[in-house]
């Protein structure tokens, strides 16, 4: 049965088409993914939840010798990063349609999701999987709206001007969506440490999205 969320974003695909990517990674939170992938890396990285790929499309181009899996619930979204990929002749990512809650890689260097954990209604399945499939000391950075954001965004909406209508229903219409703070955060991986933050840019319009990396505590 497809649910509320698949739905949604069979019908919203998100961040939605695009043709030129250049400067993408100039966003603080590509930058910050960036940084922690060195350039001659040849590591498996899982992008979970890739939405149409732009992101992972362009970590690809820059990262050349990594190997990325972008997986996601909406075909339609991944449709439009595959169309990309291969025009681009990008023969280092491989879009799958895959849930994370399904996903049976535990082995990647490293994994990233963006905006992702707030819409999976089962909460800890999700925190378990983002564990397991970092289980060999890979490293993982997660993307969640904050609620002091998201309440101010909520109070406000009529009066924001939205570049898009998918951003506007993918902020004040989703069917499912939660929001944490870092204290929440990390009570969810108490076995692992924040060791950085990174704001967005845009917080009334993003729900106050951050960054967290996240690191396994070596005992
Ligand atoms: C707000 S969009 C973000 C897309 C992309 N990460 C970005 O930042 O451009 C959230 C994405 O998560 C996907 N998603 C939600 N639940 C998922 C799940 N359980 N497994 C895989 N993808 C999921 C949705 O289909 C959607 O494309």
């Amino acid at each position: 049965m497809v649910s509320e969320v698949e739905h949604f974003y069979q019908n919203n695909r998100f961040p939605g088409e695009y043709d030129d990517i250049e400067g993408v990674e100039h966003n603080p939170f590509v930058k910050s993914i960036l940084d922690n992938i060195p350039k001659d890396a040849k590591w498996s990285v899982l992008d979970a939840g890739c939405g149409s790929g732009m992101i992972a499309n362009r970590i690809a181009e820059l990262r050349p010798n990594i190997r990325i899996h972008a997986i996601d619930i909406s075909q339609p979204s991944l449709d439009i990063g595959e169309e990309y990929a291969m025009a681009h002749h990008l023969d280092n990512i491989f879009f799958r349609n895959y849930d994370l809650l399904d996903w049976q890689h535990e082995d990647h260097d490293f994994v990233y999701s963006m905006g992702v954990l707030h819409h999976i209604p089962n909460e800890n399945h999700a925190i378990e999987k983002y564990k397991y499939c970092t289980a060999n000391w890979g490293k993982l950075m997660l993307a969640v709206y904050n609620p002091y954001w998201k309440f101010a965004q909520k109070m406000l909406g009529r009066f924001i001007s939205w570049p898009n209508e998918t951003l506007r229903e993918d902020q004040m219409e989703h069917p499912f969506e939660r929001s944490y703070t870092q204290k929440q955060l990390t009570q969810l991986f108490h076995d692992y440490t924040i060791t950085k933050v990174v704001q967005g840019k845009d917080n009334l319009r993003n729900g106050g999205l951050t960054l967290y990396e996240i690191r396994k505590d070596r005992t």
